[in-house]
């Protein structure tokens, strides 16, 4: 496995979920980890157990916040060898026809999931070209390659973020910056959660159905997106940029009409 020491790596939604995973995977890896989120409990609570994570409370929505967040990062730590851009939110009530969404649930959703990504990349990548080297990871989702029922903005962001990868890609590669995108499939986390207990289904029965729907025939963890974006930020994957790549037990490999065999 590669060995990250003496690196500084940024998750943002870095306490729970996958960007829980992805700071446990990193912090294991050997970096010192800046988990950056809302939620002050569980940031601080992950902080206490492994101490190769500091907790930062950040929106990174906010363009200030992000500016002092990784200001802060680099007067102490002195580098950013990996952002993984990660955060997303997919709010229950915003699962509604485009023309019934509220536009301040857009603006929430687009400036958590796909904004944040660019402000993010906007205050590291001045110091990863200084470095001459860095990799930014953003998550997108399957979301963005394929569609799901009545979540237009989150859609729009996901595919925004595919956009946004390449961009950065094609622009800092002469930095010695990578930039690359993960797509998940179906994850167990908190936000998958919130969706079995709002919609009321029951909890078992909804995993039994999701694992069927992907090939591998289970559900996804967060550990299989960290071990994905531990192989991407490494320069094992040093050839590797501008791509995004499906960590989704084999959910986009299967066409619309594939009988998925149990
Ligand atoms: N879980 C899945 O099945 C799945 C599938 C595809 C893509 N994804 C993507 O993976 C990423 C992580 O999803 P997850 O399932 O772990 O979600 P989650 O809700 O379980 O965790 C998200 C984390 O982000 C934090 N957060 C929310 N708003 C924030 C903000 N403004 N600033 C900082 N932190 C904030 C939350 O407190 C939480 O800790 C998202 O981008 C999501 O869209 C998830």
């Amino acid at each position: 496995m590669a060995d990250f020491t003496g690196q500084v790596v940024i998750v943002t939604g870095g306490a729970k979920g996958i960007g829980g995973g992805i700071s446990r995977a990193f912090a294991g890896a050997g970096a010192q980890v800046a988990a950056l989120d809302i939620d002050a409990e569980a940031g601080t609570a992950l902080a206490e157990e492994e101490g190769q994570i500091r907790f930062f409370e950040a929106d990174v929505a906010s363009d200030e916040v992000c500016a002092q967040t990784v200001g802060q990062i680099i007067k102490d730590w002195g580098r950013v060898d990996v952002l993984c851009n990660n955060v997303g939110i997919q709010p229950v009530p915003s699962y509604k026809l485009a023309h019934e969404l509220p536009v301040e649930m857009w603006d929430r959703i687009i400036d958590v999931n796909l904004k944040s990504f660019f402000l993010m990349a906007r205050h590291c990548l001045p110091q990863m070209m200084e470095q001459g080297k860095g990799v930014i990871i953003n998550t997108a989702s399957v979301q963005g390659l394929q569609s799901a029922s009545m979540v237009s903005a989150y859609a729009a962001s996901k595919g925004g973020i595919i956009s946004l990868t390449r961009q950065l890609a094609l622009d800092y590669a002469k930095y010695g910056i990578r930039v690359l995108a993960v797509n998940p499939g179906g994850i167990q986390t908190p936000l998958v959660d919130e969706v079995i207990e709002a919609f009321g289904h029951e909890r078992e029965q909804f995993f039994e159905d999701y694992a069927k729907l992907h090939p591998i025939g289970r559900y996804g963890q967060p550990e299989d997106i960290a071990n994905a974006m531990l192989f991407l930020a490494s320069d094992k994957a040093s050839f590797m940029t501008g791509e995004n790549v499906c960590v989704d037990g084999g959910l986009m490999a299967k066409g619309a009409w594939a009988e998925v065999e149990e």
